[in-house]
């Protein structure tokens, strides 16, 4: 028997506020949810919606995953918080050993937080305490990509590379320095791949050239953007810009909030595009959405100098309360756990492929200009015309359009204006893949009918 929902105010409703939304619209038709499972979520009047977006990135084992919730539970009965300033907990040692077994190479040392920013905002601050340390203190530019997104907090939102996050916060604080993105599709450089020489690359190292390179600390960037679209490099990309940062004494931090535990059909982009960074960070997917948590890996060089006498003061001068607590380590074992053993990476490649099968019959529309993306983390990019990539005029946000009907049907999918992204969970069914691509088509052929 399904548990009776609490009738909630509508008074209430215009009391909170949510993540980058207008309230005074939101309150007019809210999406209220009450329960959830598999890639199901159902809102208090019993509609149910497909989860075409993994919540937001997040829920890689699906909604309603009892072993990840009987693993909290137990953990409670244990020991609910203990404090990172002068403990740690066992789920907490068990999962800073298990980021280390699969991430790539020798990025064995791990910090716990809570979220994504905390994550950016960490691995950019131990980037320049790592340099200070480490005989070179004046390097502390932070370079990161105009579309890119590292959160929310002050120095993610400075590294961060979308104007409409952040022109209402600004100055943004000093120090952070942006490069174009690989957006091949529409190339800033008017190049065509693979002829460019990868300028989009190439120029990283222009930039570390004209700033000074006994100035610059680290290079943030995700390697799949998801602002802007699911912008995906070149195979060539990412090896360029390690090489680049090793020439030039430059820590390369991934930001794999998005791209980490299976999404791009390996368990992290690194492995994906073959490139080792100094710090990786993570977060959304590594609890599946079970409870807060995230967190910062890095390699061997990087926590040498971290590691010291008490009178050195070489620590990592960061700490957060609720870093590594045991509940949210709890989740996090049992999901990547999960993700291991139901081999969840090799799912996101197989249902990735079956995801871009279904989009060819969207492509007949006449109105796709790109699909991008790896493994279960797609976008769609809409033209007026493919063959001249002429853009839609601003006013026709078909994208949005095409996200708002899906809405209505039942579909959750990430929308902007000129493009949709899928990224269901990774325990998606092939039939639930079906039902998804069935709605979405159907969603896009009326609206385009309608005009
Ligand atoms: C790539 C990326 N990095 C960092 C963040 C920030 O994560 P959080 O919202 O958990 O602070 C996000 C959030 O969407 C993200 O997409």
């Amino acid at each position: 028997m399904t548990p009776s929902v609490p009738p909630f105010d509508a008074d209430s409703l215009s009391r909170i506020m949510l993540d980058l939304r207008q309230m005074k619209t939101f309150v007019t038709d809210p999406l209220v949810i009450a329960r959830a499972d598999g890639v199901w979520y159902e809102d208090v009047g019993g509609k149910r919606y497909l989860d075409g977006i993994s919540g937001i990135f997040v829920v890689t084992v699906g909604h309603n995953n009892r072993r990840v919730i009987e693993a909290m539970r137990a953990q409670l009965d244990q020991v609910a918080f203990t404090p990172p300033l002068h403990a740690t907990n066992l789920p907490a040692i068990q999962l800073a050993e298990k980021l280390g077994e699969i991430t790539p190479g020798d990025l064995d040392t791990v910090k716990l937080m809570s979220s994504g920013s905390e994550a950016t905002e960490a691995a950019m601050k131990m980037a320049r305490q790592y340099h200070r340390q480490s005989g070179h203190p004046q390097k502390y530019k932070v370079i990161s990509r105009y579309w890119g997104y590292h959160g929310a907090t002050f120095g993610a939102l400075s590294a961060t590379g979308t104007v409409r996050r952040k022109f209402m916060f600004e100055p943004a604080m000093q120090g952070f320095v942006h490069v174009w993105p690989p957006t091949c599709y529409r190339c800033p450089f008017g190049l065509s791949y693979p002829g460019c020489g990868i300028r989009c690359a190439t120029i990283v190292e222009e930039t570390i050239e004209l700033e000074g390179p006994e100035t610059v600390a680290a290079l943030i960037l995700e390697p799949i953007g998801n602002t802007g679209g699911v912008v995906t490099p070149p195979p060539e990309y990412l090896p360029i810009l390690r090489d680049v940062c090793d020439r030039h004494e430059v820590l390369l931090i991934f930001d794999e909030v998005i791209t980490g535990f299976g999404r791009t059909g390996q368990m992290f982009a690194a492995q994906t595009f073959e490139t080792l960074p100094d710090i990786l960070c993570m977060g959304k997917g590594i609890s599946s959405g079970y409870a807060p948590l995230a967190a910062i890996a890095c390699r061997d060089h990087v926590a040498a100098a971290f590691w010291g006498e008490e009178e050195d003061h070489v620590e990592f001068a960061d700490g957060h309360t609720y870093g590594g607590n045991p509940v949210s380590c709890a989740a996090g074992l049992a999901s990547i756990a999960e993700i291991q053993e139901r081999q969840l990476p090799e799912r996101a490649r197989a249902l990735g492929s079956q995801l871009l099968h279904r989009l060819e019959a969207v492509q007949e529309l006449g109105v796709v200009g790109e699909i991008r993306g790896r493994g279960l983390l797609i976008g769609v990019e809409f033209v007026k015309d493919p063959a001249t990539k002429e853009q839609f005029p601003a006013d026709n946000k078909l994208g949005a359009r095409i996200g708002r009907r899906a809405m209505e049907k039942g579909l959750i999918v990430r929308f902007d204006p000129d493009w949709i992204a899928f990224a269901p969970p990774l325990v998606m069914t092939d039939g639930e893949m079906d039902l998804m691509m069935d709605i979405f088509t159907e969603c896009a052929r009326e609206v385009l009918v309608e005009g």
